[in-house]
């Protein structure tokens, strides 16, 4: 393995409701190294997206620690996790969540504009990136007039446009065709090989899990191996 990009220690988070206490995370060790695939299975509820929230910087631990790039995240400030978040890491989500009133060009240039990229370099880049995700035909496109498959395609362009260390993707597949499913595991699996992003991936599909390097499974909170 290359070096450590991401590396939690006995990380922990708690949901108190209703006067129960749920530990959606409990004790949970992972290291991301720079460019590998890892994937993470397990049943429903038992902490997959609370995981890759902390990860992503979206929700903060209660207990443990988050290293990334060496740097311990819990002690950053919002704007610093803003940052970080922004420049480092790529969401893609099961739902896709673009912008509705963004076209794919637009949707694409976002990340480049809040993060102060130039005019012209940021919209060049949106195309490529567009291009290479295979939908250089549909950059005036709206998402409601793009397919699922479209969608997830524009997602993940998203996701590339300020050249992120690691992508985080949970359920990438989860609102596809098996055929859609198919082209954008593959998609991910070209952005991990030809661009080098380090991917976190959740999902409920052994055949998606399969194209990961490594596949944790996560259960009541805890993670283990295969
Ligand atoms: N904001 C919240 N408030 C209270 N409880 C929460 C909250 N978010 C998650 N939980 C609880 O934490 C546990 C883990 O939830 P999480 O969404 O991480 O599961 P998951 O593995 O992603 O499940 P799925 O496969 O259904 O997406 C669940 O018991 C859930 O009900
Ligand atoms: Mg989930």
């Amino acid at each position: 393995m290359s070096e450590k990009l991401v590396e939690t220690e006995r990380l922990d988070k708690l949901f108190v409701m209703g006067g129960e206490t749920i530990k959606a995370v409990d004790n949970v060790d992972l290291v991301i190294g720079g460019g590998e695939f890892l994937s993470i299975m397990g049943p429903s509820g038992s902490g997959k997206t609370t995981l890759l929230n902390l990860i992503g910087c979206l929700d903060r631990p209660d207990g443990g620690r988050i290293l990334f790039e060496g740097q311990d995240v819990v002690r950053l400030r919002e704007g610093e996790l803003d940052q970080l978040r922004l420049r480092k890491i790529g969401f893609v989500f099961q739902t896709f969540n673009l912008l509705p009133t963004l076209t794919a060009l637009e949707n694409v240039t976002l990340p480049m504009i809040v993060a102060r990229a130039s005019p012209s370099g940021r919209e060049k880049r949106a195309r490529e990136i567009l291009s290479w995700v295979g939908l250089s035909h549909r950059l005036a496109h709206y998402p409601r007039q793009l397919s699922a498959g479209e969608n997830q395609r524009v997602a993940i362009a998203r996701a590339l446009a300020n050249q992120p260390r690691l992508i985080l993707a949970d359920e990438p597949t989860g609102n596809l065709d098996s055929k859609s499913k198919e082209e954008i595991a593959h998609l991910l699996q070209r952005v991990n090989s030809e661009h080098g992003t380090a991917m976190l991936l959740v999902t409920h599909d052994p055949i998606i899990a399969g194209i990961a390097t490594k596949t944790f499974r996560m259960v009541d909170g805890k993670i283990s191996d295969g």
